[in-house]
C-alpha cells in the first residue's frame, strides 16, 4: 500500500482581515456581489511587519514543536510572491526554524501551481528514499492595484505540511493528470509589486485546464466520477470551484446541482470564504478546511485535487484519507487563528497596503510590531532583510 505523502498539514494566515461588506461601501458596489458572486467573506491582510517568510515560518512552527526540527531533509518553498531574486525564502526560513545544515532548500515558482510541483516533488524523493522528511511550504500574498477587479480577491496564507512515508493525512497516489499551455492570463514583472490579470480569461483557461488534466488523469488510471468522495480545487475566490465542479460534472455526463456541489466540496471552501486568495497555498487550504470542517468521516477515501497555476499549468491529482487522520490534524489553533484576527477599518487597510511597497522599496527601515505571529520581519538593514522571533527572550 502507498504510504508516502502527507503526514501534517498546518496553516497560517495574517492576523488581520478586511470585511467584504466595509470593502463594498468604500467602493460602492452591492456587498452580495462579493459574498454570492465571488464566494468571499473576508480577505486576510498582511501587516507591514510580516512577508512570505513570517508566513511560512509560522505555519511551520507547528510541526516542528512536534517532530525533530533536524530531521527535515529538505525545504521545497513554493512562492510567486518572491522577496529576492537570488536568496530562496526558504533560507530564511531554515534559520528561524533551526533546521540542521544537512538539509536542501530550494524556491519553486509557476504561479499558484508551484505548490503541487513541490508537494508532488517531495513525494518522489521519498518514493526514491523511505528515509528523507520533505517540509513542503506554499506561501503566497495576493495583491492587486487598488480599485481593479482583482482587488476584491485578495488575500494572504501559508501552507506547511510534512510529507514522509507515513501519509496519516493523505497518501499521495501515484499517476496524475497534466496540462501546459502558453497564456497570458495573470502575470507580475519584475518591476510591479501587484499582479497583473485578465479576469475573464483566466477564468476560462483554468476550465480548459482542468478539463484537459482531468481527461488525462482518468484516461490514464481508467477512473471515474464515482471513485471520488470529495473534491478539492484552486480558490482564487470560492465561486471558481464551484463553477469547475459544475463543468467537471458536465464533462462526466452528470447534471451539476447544488446539493452535490455542497456535499462533494462545500467544506472544502469554507476557510478560503474568510482568508482569501493565498495563491500557491490555496488548495492546500481547501484540503485543510475539507478535512477539518466536513461532518462525514473521510478515512480511507479517495479525494481529486486540481491545481492550477496562471501561464498555466493545470494538474489533477489524487488521495487517499487516512485511517486516522483526525487525531493528526491541527484544527482547534487553525480555528483559533481565523477567529482571533483583528477587523480592519477600511483605511487602516489602505494604510496596511501602502506600507507594504514602501517595505519592499526599503534599504534602511525599523518595523513596529503589528503582527502576533511568533516571527516577523524586524528590519531591513542593508538591503538585508533581518526576523525576529517574538518567543527567543532578548
Ligand atoms: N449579487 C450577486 N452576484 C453578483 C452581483 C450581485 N449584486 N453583482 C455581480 N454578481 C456576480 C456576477 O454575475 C459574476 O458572477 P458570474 O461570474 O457567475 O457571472 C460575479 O458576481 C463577479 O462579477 P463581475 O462583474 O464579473 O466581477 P468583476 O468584473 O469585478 O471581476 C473577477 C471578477 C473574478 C474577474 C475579478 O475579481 C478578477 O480578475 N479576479 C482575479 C482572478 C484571478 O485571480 N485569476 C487568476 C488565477 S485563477
Amino acid at each position: 500500500m502507498n504510504t508516502v505523502g502527507i503526514q501534517r498539514i498546518s496553516l497560517y494566515t495574517a492576523p488581520y482581515y478586511l470585511d467584504m461588506d466595509d470593502f463594498a461601501a468604500a467602493r460602492g458596489e452591492d456587498p452580495e456581489k462579493f459574498h454570492v458572486g465571488l464566494g468571499q467573506d473576508d480577505m486576510s491582510v498582511l501587516p507591514p511587519d510580516e512577508d512570505i517568510v513570517t508566513l511560512a515560518a509560522n505555519a511551520a512552527d507547528p510541526i516542528l514543536r512536534e517532530f525533530d526540527p533536524k530531521s527535515i531533509t529538505a525545504v521545497l518553498f513554493a512562492t510567486e510572491s518572491g522577496i529576492d531574486q537570488s536568496k530562496s525564502a526558504g533560507a530564511f526560513v531554515h534559520g528561524l526554524l533551526g533546521l540542521s545544515n544537512r538539509c536542501r532548500v530550494v524556491e519553486l515558482k509557476h504561479a499558484c501551481y508551484a505548490g503541487t510541483a513541490a508537494l508532488q516533488m517531495a513525494a518522489n524523493m521519498v518514493r526514491v528514499n523511505a528515509s528523507e522528511k520533505v517540509l513542503v511550504i506554499a506561501s503566497d500574498v495576493a495583491r492587486y492595484e487598488l480599485g481593479s477587479p482583482g482587488e476584491a480577491t485578495q488575500g494572504c496564507g501559508a501552507v506547511a505540511m510534512l510529507v514522509t512515508n507515513q501519509a496519516d493525512i493523505l497518501a499521495l497516489e501515484t499517476g496524475t493528470g497534466y496540462y501546459t499551455e502558453d497564456v497570458m492570463d495573470f502575470w507580475r514583472p519584475n518591476y510591479r509589486d501587484t499582479a497583473l490579470v485578465d479576469g475573464k480569461y483566466s477564468t476560462m483557461v483554468y476550465l480548459t485546464a482542468l478539463k484537459h488534466a482531468w481527461q488525462s488523469l482518468i484516461e490514464s488510471r481508467n477512473l471515474n466520477y464515482q471513485d471520488f468522495a470529495r473534491f478539492c480545487y484552486h480558490l482564487p475566490f470560492g465561486k471558481m470551484a464551484v463553477k469547475a465542479h459544475g463543468r467537471l460534472m458536465k464533462i462526466a455526463g452528470l447534471e451539476a446541482n447544488d446539493d452535490e456541489l455542497t456535499h462533494v466540496m462545500g467544506a472544502s471552501l469554507i476557510y478560503n470564504r474568510t482568508v482569501g486568495n493565498s495563491y500557491s497555498a490555496s488548495l492546500y487550504f481547501g484540503l485543510t478546511s475539507l478535512l477539518e470542517t466536513d461532518t462525514n468521516n473521510l478515512a480511507n477515501q479517495r479525494i481529486g485535487l486540481f491545481s492550477y497555476g496562471s501561464g498555466c499549468v493545470g494538474e489533477f491529482f489524487t488521495g487517499i484519507v487516512g485511517k486516522d487522520y483526525q487525531s493528526h490534524l491541527y484544527q482547534a489553533s487553525h480555528h483559533r487563528l481565523l477567529a482571533s484576527r483583528e477587523k480592519l477599518s477600511f483605511s487602516r487597510y489602505l494604510s496596511f497596503y501602502k506600507q507594504f511597497g514602501e517595505v519592499e522599496r526599503s534599504d534602511n527601515i525599523e518595523l513596529p510590531v503589528y503582527t502576533k505571529g511568533r516571527f516577523r520581519l524586524s528590519a531591513i538593514r542593508a538591503h538585508k532583510r533581518q526576523y525576529a522571533d517574538q518567543q527567543r527572550p532578548r
